[in-house]
């Protein structure tokens, strides 16, 4: 069901209800349970199609809700909040037994963020406690910036999306820890240097090679489209590639830019291509985040 931005207290009623509703970001479409009904939010696992261990982002829309789900709360969290939120930052922190195991996957902790999206707050202020809510898109598929996206992926199996039109960003937070040392585990929208001069020191970049990934979703496959996914540097090695193979359905995207990424990725399902050509300029190359959901997208 599609609901309009006015409705936001019917998708607060929703949720009471104990059914998941998909709410608009300032960075993709997430799909919402309150933290505290384990039940509600293990349906958002079936829904997805998503691994236990695979935790939750919370979603808070005031500072008071802190202290509900997180503790030991170390004084970098304040500098970067004051910075970045509301905003498109996700701090790991040290969880609170109180949250539900469903929610962190096992972890002793959680990802904090508060999203810049009217309606995100309005819905969370709406149900009174912070919604945990995963991006709202089948696992291993490109993530939903877009209501219809959200209604593609799930149709009547969920309770409602409410409909924000496109999303700011496009792409999803960046997933930052800040213990032993910073960390990010999920580049995004927020830049390392952005951090960086917050915290006044060099952040690294997790390695998702190693055995046991510090954020079990650097482990999954992710934002891939049906079609295979090619990158290429080179515009000319991208045409050559075009006609050694002239009979294949194919999408090519020329530029891609943060906002159209998983629109593209979809459309590509939308047309059957076999295949989503990518060519990644400069720019695109340099750009941290987008070059991981790209890279991501092609294995
Ligand atoms: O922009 C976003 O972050 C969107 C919107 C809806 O807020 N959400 C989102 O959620 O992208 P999701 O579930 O698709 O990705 C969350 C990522 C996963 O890679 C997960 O493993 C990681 O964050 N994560 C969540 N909690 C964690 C924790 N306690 N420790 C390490 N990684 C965590
Ligand atoms: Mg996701």
């Amino acid at each position: 069901m599609l609901l309009p931005k006015h409705q936001i207290p019917d998708a607060v009623k929703l949720l009471r209800e104990g059914k998941l509703v998909a709410f608009p970001t300032e960075t993709v479409y997430g799909l919402g349970a309150p933290i505290f009904s384990p039940d509600l939010i293990e349906e958002i696992f079936k829904a997805k199609g998503r691994p236990h261990d695979n935790p939750l982002i919370v979603h808070i829309s005031n500072f008071e809700q802190l202290a509900l789900i997180a503790q030991n709360i170390p004084e970098d969290f304040y500098r970067l909040a004051d910075a970045f939120f509301p905003g498109p930052l996700t701090v790991i922190l040290e969880k609170k037994k109180e949250v539900p195991e469903v929610v962190s996957g096992g972890l002793s902790t959680i990802g904090v963020r508060m999203p810049k999206n009217g309606i995100a707050l309005e819905l969370i202020e709406g149900v009174g406690v912070p919604l945990v809510a995963p991006s709202a898109n089948l696992s291993g598929r490109p993530s939903a910036t877009k209501a219809s996206h959200v209604l593609d992926d799930f149709g009547d199996k969920i309770g409602g999306v409410i409909d924000g039109g496109a999303c700011e960003f496009g792409i999803e937070s960046t997933v930052l820890t800040l213990s032993p040392e910073p960390r990010i585990f999920r580049p995004g929208a927020i830049s390392r240097a952005a951090i960086e001069e917050v915290l006044g020191r060099e952040v690294a970049i997790a390695s998702t090679s190693c055995a046991k990934p510090p954020s079990p979703g650097m482990k999954y496959r992710h934002y891939a489209p049906k079609g295979v996914v090619r990158l290429f540097r080179s515009m000319e090695k991208l045409r050559e590639h075009e006609r050694e193979k002239p009979s294949i359905s194919r999408l090519v995207l020329e530029r891609v830019v943060e906002k159209e990424l998983y629109s593209s990725l979809r459309e590509g399902d939308t047309q059957g291509c076999d295949e989503i050509l990518v060519f990644c300029d400069r720019s695109t190359l340099q750009n941290e985040a987008l070059m991981n959901r790209l890279m991501r997208a092609s294995q």
